[in-house]
């Protein structure tokens, strides 16, 4: 039995240490893509070369074109420019989409059967993009956020508790960018409610701290976005899909039917990821306050799907 196959696109920062976590898990092989010469290659070979300490058989291969990737069962995409700061993800769109279109349509020759995961910002807009250029099924295309947003939630509420963070699920829902919706509704500590837990003042705080998460980031390397949390939330997707652990986890899926104001668009919703990509949507009753933050957040996606089609992407 051939070990399963993932392909990253763009080895910087969010590429390098996907690969990195992928490596270590053990569970497949990687093949490290980006366009700067001898870059992705001395990374695949510095990663082979942890193998033997760290313990682990996972084949890296860096290269600059798509060959090694072929037949690959997911493919993630991590292209395109980070923000800088006082920059909007949205600001990134004219640029990031046209990088994802080419990668995309060149990954996806290769790997006709494989699934996508999208990392490159403005989240949501590029996997529509990914989507649109791949014309692949929805539910093999996905991106990456909602983990992100949650983790930084929970985080955030476990440093307010002085408690576990595997003790605190949460989901935060919506756009990858200002409108996100952290739903406190849904956020449990050891099972009971963080509401009851943490004064409203304080969660709103809180609330507040993980819209603004990544550009507290931004703001604080100066040169890039955040990548440890970004890349272990892409990886957690990995898992669930080439594990078939059909794990119910936030991330951007295409909506159909399930959340008001959300269908036809790729925006974060709970989803069970498992061997068939994106196994179903999960439907949540939210609170009448979170359902209008939700369509207030997919009407901000919209727009930006919108400025991609105007703009011939
Ligand atoms: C963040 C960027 C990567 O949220 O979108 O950190």
């Amino acid at each position: 039995m051939s070990r399963k196959k993932i392909t990253v696109v763009g080895a910087g920062n969010v590429g390098a240490t996907t690969a990195q976590r992928l490596a270590e898990k053990d569970f497949c092989d990687v093949v490290l893509v980006d366009i700067v010469e001898g870059m992705p290659q001395g990374k695949a070979l510095d990663l082979m070369q942890s193998g033997p300490v760290y313990g682990y058989d996972s084949k890296v291969i860096g290269t600059n074109g798509y060959e090694e990737s072929t037949d690959s069962d997911i493919v993630v995409i991590t292209s395109g420019l980070p923000r800088k700061p006082g920059m909007s993800r949205d600001d990134l769109l004219k640029v990031n989409a046209g990088i994802v279109k080419d990668v995309t349509l060149k990954a996806i020759a290769k790997s006709p059967g494989a699934m996508l995961i999208v990392v490159s910002n403005p989240l949501d807009a590029m996997t529509y993009v990914a989507c649109k250029h791949s014309k692949l099924p929805a539910h093999k295309v996905m991106g990456m956020a909602g983990i992100l947003d949650s983790a930084r939630f929970r985080c955030f509420i476990a440093m307010e508790l002085g408690v576990s963070v595997q003790d605190i699920t949460a989901f935060v829902l919506g756009g990858h960018g200002d409108t996100m919706v952290p739903s406190t509704k849904y956020t449990t500590v050891a099972g009971i409610p963080v509401e009851d837990l943490i004064p409203k003042a304080k969660l709103d705080a809180i609330v507040e701290r993980t819209r603004k998460g990544g550009g507290e980031i931004v703001a604080l390397l100066k040169t890039g976005s955040a990548y440890y949390a970004p890349s272990a939330a892409a990886v957690q997707m990995c898992e669930s899909i080439l594990l078939d652990k059909k794990m119910i986890l936030p991330c951007a899926v295409l909506s159909q039917g399930k959340y008001d104001g959300c269908d036809g668009l790729f925006v974060g919703l709970p989803a069970k990821l498992g061997e068939g990509g994106v196994e179903e949507v999960v439907k949540f009753k939210l609170s009448a306050d979170e359902s209008a933050a939700l369509k207030q957040s997919a009407g901000a996606v919209k727009e930006l799907c919108e400025a991609v089609d105007r703009l011939g992407f």
